[in-house]
């Protein structure tokens, strides 16, 4: 067992109609969440870090424990970047050992976006890695850019992006957002766009972007045990698990992650006031992610018993 990268992944999800999910993680409890989560239902699987996160953890800490971990549960993982803001932090990561890499140029207009994705391809494959680019803006904030509207990608582009630049997926926009306030009234995805960028791109694995579906019972739970997080709102599972069986191959999700983890760490505490070993309430944590990512893999993403 050990790291991977997307390519037979991808392959495999996009032929199948299934999509692989990629969770953010920036802890070792988080992360054994996900792989014992992915083991349970022998479900390939991305472990992903944002460049924060790889801050937080550190680039080699975080490769060598996916790296061990992955061997310990005995599950296969790509493990990615996630948002690449530029090429040093994409070089950092690759020289760490990640095996697959997003540059985030989605921000800069068509031409500058090419340039920059372009010198991160050409860096990656050079060193076996994979990338992932995005092109159309999702509204709300990622990483520290932040956008108020959405700007929907546009099916034409997308062709001309992927040929120019080479790259392995791309990350689309078609109305979801990241965090955990997604939609102010009812929820609607543009799934028009997602059927003609795979007519233009046909067999070319595209990538879905702030996927938490946000479930109200763990909005609840948190809530109820002091927490104050009023009007969350998500994508519903049956749109999610509509874009997995189309072209889209990847599924993000952080947000339910945290939500699920900051839910049962809560409760522990409040319903064991004299507890203070770190091991029960983040082993709480670490069980709500496991169970979060067990139900993913059966509603939303289909990738029961995908493993290669
Ligand atoms: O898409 C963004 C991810 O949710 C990562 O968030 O920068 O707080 O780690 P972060
Ligand atoms: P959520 O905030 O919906 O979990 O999205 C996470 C994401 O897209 C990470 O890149
Ligand atoms: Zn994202």
């Amino acid at each position: 067992m050990g790291l991977i990268d997307t390519k037979e992944m991808f392959k495999k999800a996009y032929e199948s109609g299934y999509s692989i999910g990629a969770f953010n993680i920036s802890n070792l409890e988080q992360l054994q969440g996900v792989l014992k989560g992915a083991k349970a239902k022998n479900s390939s699987v991305i472990i992903q870090a944002s460049k924060s996160a790889v801050k937080y953890a550190g680039p080699s800490t975080l490769v060598n424990m996916v790296k061990t971990a992955s061997d310990e549960i005995g599950v296969d993982v790509a493990l990615h970047l996630d948002h690449g803001p530029d090429l040093q932090a994409v070089k950092d990561c690759i020289d760490a050992g990640f095996t697959s890499v997003m540059i985030d140029g989605s921000h800069f207009d068509f031409e500058e976006n090419i340039k920059v994705t372009k010198e991160v391809v050409d860096y990656a494959h050079a060193r076996n890695v994979v990338v992932e680019a995005e092109l159309g803006v999702l509204a709300g904030t990622e990483d520290e850019i932040s956008s108020d509207v959405h700007k929907y990608t546009d099916p034409d582009e997308a062709a001309e992006f992927v040929k120019r630049t080479g790259v392995d997926s791309l990350a689309i926009a078609i109305g979801t957002s990241h965090g955990a306030f997604k939609f102010k009234g009812e929820a609607k995805l543009r799934f028009d766009i997602l059927e003609e960028v795979q007519k233009k791109l046909p067999g070319f694995p595209i990538v879905l972007h702030g996927a938490s579906a946000v479930d109200q019972n763990i909005v609840a739970m948190c809530n109820e045990f002091g927490g104050n997080i009023a009007g969350a709102s998500g994508v519903p599972v049956d749109m999610l698990r509509k874009a997995s069986s189309m072209a889209v191959c990847k599924i993000n999700m952080d947000t339910d992650l945290r939500l699920a983890m900051t839910g049962a760490v809560r409760k522990y505490l409040t319903e064991n006031p004299k507890e203070f070993d770190p091991r029960k309430y983040i082993g709480a944590g670490r069980d709500a992610i496991q169970s979060v990512v067990e139900s993913k893999i059966d509603t939303v993403l289909g990738s029961a018993n995908s493993t290669l």
